[in-house]
């Protein structure tokens, strides 16, 4: 399994990192949570600040098209995305479809937590995306894959968890994967159930890394008007020795989904 030392940092994210200081924070952001994420906390730990520089925003975008995400991260303890001195494979930018109109809810939201969900911080902190991932096969089964094949009944739960504690072997292919004894039975059932319940939603997806290329749906049957709910975040380490000091940044957008505006049908083209 690859150590945190062990992944080099891509020069890409570097550039990415330099070409995207020229924009500018977005202004709207609303704090979510009573004194905003960059206050420190009794424990000293100060929360990280997440920032997802792209996709635009502003604009409406249109079925099945790509665009490309960017998410900087800075905390005060951890260090700086732009230098390459945080874990790509710990920021996680959760997309979630869905169908209508986003309300009042299209303003950028900003917010720092005490902690993920049980299983979501093993799985950011254990390197298990650097061998799997939500909906495509990586050198490991997809998570959609996994909820297929076995469900979510407690005795699956139950066997995943010994499996991701002791290794498991000859399910998925011929390659192994490695056991992870530093996790408890509690902790393995955690992320076992995390997995199933995240691959069994068809229209809610997580990417690991500071940037990628994300394809939007097909125009549903519907009316044809939904939106994309993105947010983005990092657990940090906390301060040293202080078990239990970890916070997470937070920073979603909204992508406003939809035909481009096309002219009335009662207006006739213009005469050649
Ligand atoms: C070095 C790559 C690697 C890492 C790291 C890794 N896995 Fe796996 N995982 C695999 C492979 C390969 C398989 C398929 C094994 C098989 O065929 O039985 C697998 C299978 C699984 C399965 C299905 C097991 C079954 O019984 O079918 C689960 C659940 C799972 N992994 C969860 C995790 C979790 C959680 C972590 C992090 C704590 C993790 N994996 C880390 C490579 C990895």
């Amino acid at each position: 399994m690859p150590g945190r030392a062990a992944r080099p940092f891509p020069l890409a994210v570097a550039a990415l990192a330099v070409m995207v200081i020229g924009y500018s924070r977005p202004t709207a952001d609303r704090q979510a949570s009573a004194g905003g994420q960059s206050g420190r906390d009794a424990s000293g730990n100060t929360a990280p600040v997440v920032t997802i520089v792209q996709p635009d925003a502003s604009r409406t975008w249109q079925w099945s098209a790509q665009f490309r995400y960017a998410i900087t991260v800075t905390d005060k303890e951890d260090g700086d995305s732009a230098f390459g001195e945080i874990m790509p494979s710990e920021v996680l930018l959760d997309v979630e479809y869905l169908p209508g109109t986003p309300g009042d809810g299209l303003e950028p939201v900003r917010s720092a937590a005490r902690a993920d969900e049980p299983g979501l911080a093993i799985l950011r902190k254990s390197a298990c995306l650097n061998c799997h991932a939500d909906k495509t096969s990586l050198v490991g089964p997809s998570f959609s894959a996994i909820a297929d094949k076995y469900g979510d009944s407690e005795e699956t739960i139950a066997r995943l968890g010994r499996h991701i504690r002791n290794g498991s072997s000859g399910s998925w292919g011929s390659l192994p994967m490695p056991a992870h004894p530093n996790l408890s039975p509690q902790q393995t059932q955690d992320v076992a159930r995390y997995i199933v319940e995240q691959g069994r939603r068809r229209h809610r997806w997580i990417y690991a890394g500071l940037e990628g290329v994300i394809r939007i749906i097909d125009r549903p049957d519907d009316d044809g008007v939904g939106f994309y709910r993105l947010t983005a975040t990092y657990l940090d380490n906390g301060v040293a020795g202080g078990e239990g000091t970890s916070r997470r940044g937070e920073h979603s957008i909204t992508l406003r989904l939809g035909d481009p505006a096309t002219p009335p049908r009662d207006v006739a083209p213009p005469a050649e």
